[in-house]
C-alpha cells in the first residue's frame, strides 16, 4: 500500500510570511507608515498568552507595528467595548484581534460586533461573514483561509470536487464551507448530529476536520486518494511516556496515511498557517484603509 504525502504547513506558512514581509515593505514605501496590528488579551489563559506572544513577534518580524493590550479577567464589558472603540479610532491600527475565548461574563458576540469591520482581521464580524457568504470582498477567518491555501497548493483547481467539512463553528466550519463553495467544490457540512459520519466522510475528495475530538476520524473512513486537512489541536495523555501529554489532531493520522493522497500533520500543518494569514489580512486591511 502506498503512503500519502505529509503537507508541510510550517514551510508554506514561512513562505507566506516572506511574501507578506515584501508586501509590507512596498506598503511602507507607498503609504509612509507601517501597518499596525492590535491584539487584545483578556485574562491569563496560558495557551492564549502563548499565541499572543507569538503573534506579536511575527507581526514585528514582517515589519509591522504590534500593539498589545492586556486586561484582567475581571474587566467589565463596557470597559472592553471602550477599548475597542479607541482602537477603531486609532489611525495607526489597521487590524484589531480580540483573543478568544473571553471570560463568561462578557458577551463575545457584542465584543466582535463592536470592531470596525474594516479592521476585523479575524473576519468574525457579521458584516465580513455576510460578505463572504454573498461572494463579496471580505476579511476572511484566518484558519479556514489557511486551509484553502494548502488545498489549492496541493490540488490546484478544487472545482467539482466533493468536500466534507466536519464541524460547524463560526470560526472554522462555516467559513470553510463558504470558501470551498466559492472554489466551486460540492460541499457537505457534517457535525455531531450527522448520521453515519463514516460514510459521509468516505464520499469526500477533500476532508476538513474541525471537530475538536482527538483522532475521531478513522483511517478506513477516508476514500483512497483523498486530501485531508486536520484543523484539530487536542492534548491527550502520552501512552508511551507516563505523566506527559502530546498534541494530536481530529484525524487518526498514522492510519489515514495509508489511504490519503496528502494530509496535514498535527502539529506543523494548519496551525502555523493561522498567524501567517492573520498578517496577510492585516496587510490587506492596511491597503484598503490607505485607499
Ligand atoms: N482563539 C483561538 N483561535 C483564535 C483566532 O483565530 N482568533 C481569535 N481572536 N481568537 C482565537
Amino acid at each position: 500500500m502506498s503512503i500519502g504525502k505529509i503537507i508541510d504547513g510550517k514551510a508554506f506558512a514561512a513562505g507566506l510570511r516572506e511574501r507578506v514581509a515584501e508586501g509590507v515593505a512596498a506598503f511602507v514605501e507607498q503609504a509612509g507608515r507601517k501597518p499596525g496590528l492590535a491584539v487584545v488579551l483578556v485574562g491569563e489563559d496560558p495557551a492564549s498568552s502563548v499565541y499572543v506572544r507569538s503573534k506579536g513577534k511575527m507581526t514585528v518580524a514582517v515589519g509591522m507595528d504590534s500593539y498589545e493590550f492586556k486586561r484582567p479577567a475581571t474587566i467589565g464589558e463596557e470597559d472592553l467595548l471602550d477599548l475597542i472603540e479607541e482602537l477603531n479610532q486609532d489611525e495607526r491600527v489597521d487590524g484589531i484581534l480580540v483573543q478568544l475565548p473571553l471570560p463568561a461574563h462578557i458577551d463575545e458576540a457584542a465584543v466582535i460586533a463592536a470592531i470596525d469591520p474594516a479592521k476585523d482581521v479575524d473576519g468574525f464580524h457579521v458584516v465580513n461573514a455576510g460578505r463572504l457568504a454573498t461572494g463579496q470582498e471580505a476579511l476572511v477567518p484566518c484558519t479556514p483561509m489557511g486551509c484553502i491555501m494548502l488545498l489549492k497548493d496541493e490540488l490546484g483547481d478544487l472545482s467539482g470536487k466533493e468536500a466534507v467539512v466536519i464541524g460547524r463553528s463560526n470560526i472554522v466550519g462555516k467559513p470553510m464551507a463558504q470558501l470551498l463553495l466559492a472554489e466551486n467544490a460540492t460541499v457537505t457540512i457534517a457535525h455531531s448530529r450527522t448520521h453515519d459520519l463514516a460514510s459521509v466522510v468516505h464520499r469526500a475528495d477533500i476532508v476538513v476536520a474541525a471537530v475538536g475530538r482527538a483522532e475521531m476520524i478513522k483511517g478506513e473512513w477516508i476514500k483512497p486518494g483523498a486530501t485531508v486537512i486536520d484543523v484539530g489541536i487536542n492534548r491527550v495523555a502520552d501512552d508511551e511516556d507516563e505523566g506527559k501529554s502530546r498534541i494530536v489532531g481530529d484525524v487518526a493520522t498514522a492510519e489515514a496515511l495509508a489511504h490519503v493522497r496528502a494530509i496535514t500533520p498535527v502539529p506543523g500543518g494548519v496551525g502555523p498557517m493561522t498567524i501567517a494569514v492573520l498578517l496577510r489580512n492585516t496587510l490587506v486591511a492596511a491597503h484598503a484603509r490607505a485607499g
